[in-house]
């Protein structure tokens, strides 16, 4: 069994979750945390074995006490690598420093493009030609951080936001278990703010088709 341990944070579906959780071969996703009790993908929790823990706003005075739960909850798992997956908070700088250069997200658009939320309505608002996701390490900033790699698919003409989002979602699942792997083997390590990738790591991102920024 892996012993490189990763805890997941979500918020909803969790399809993300079910990629890591599905692509885990030389890591172990040894926590799913939620910051909504009624998200979907905290099923994947009794179907994979996995330990769930929620820490709800509605539980805490405030956001802030809520916030400080979940970190409190994840620096106790004391995992190896903390991956968000849709989790729909901005992390504070103290839970960015606790886990430096081990905290990713992944985001839905190729960044610097389209930081934030309605990624691929704006992609196509914006004539688009190319859009895609990218895997990051976490800053304080929102999706600012240095970035990993990149899955890109062409926009199509007559695409709408769903059809895009779905077309992006099927390379979101290929490159986060794939960058995870990556960095539990010990090829991708973050130095101050640059991402150190050993050789190899950019030629297996070009068979597979992925773009190391
Ligand atoms: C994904 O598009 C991810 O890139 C973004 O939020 C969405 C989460 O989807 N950060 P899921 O919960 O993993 O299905």
């Amino acid at each position: 069994m892996a012993d490189f341990s990763v805890a997941v944070l979500i918020s909803g579906r969790g399809s993300n979750l079910r990629s890591l959780l599905l692509g885990a071969n030389n890591f172990k996703v040894s926590a799913i945390v939620s910051d909504k009790g009624d998200a979907p993908g905290l099923a994947f929790g009794a179907e994979f074995g996995v330990t769930t823990v929620v820490r709800e706003r509605k539980d805490f005075p405030n956001l802030k006490s809520c916030k400080q739960a979940i970190f409190e909850a994840v620096r106790d798992l004391r995992p190896d690598l903390v991956c968000l997956a849709g989790f729909m908070q901005i992390i504070e700088p103290y839970f960015v420093e606790h886990f430096k250069g081990r905290l990713i997200n992944i985001h839905p658009s190729l960044l610097p493009d389209f930081p934030g939320l309605h990624t691929h309505q704006r992609a196509i608002d914006a004539k688009a030609t190319a859009h895609g996701c990218t895997v990051h390490y976490v800053d304080s900033g929102v999706d600012t951080g240095p970035m990993i790699a990149q899955a890109r698919v062409e926009v199509l003409p007559h695409d709408t936001e769903q059809t895009l989002a779905a077309r992006v979602l099927e390379q979101e699942h290929r490159i986060y278990p794939w960058v995870v792997g990556q960095i539990a083997a010990g090829n991708i390590s973050l130095n101050e703010r640059t991402v150190v990738r050993k050789p190899q790591v950019t030629a297996e991102a070009a068979q597979l088709g992925f773009v190391v920024p």
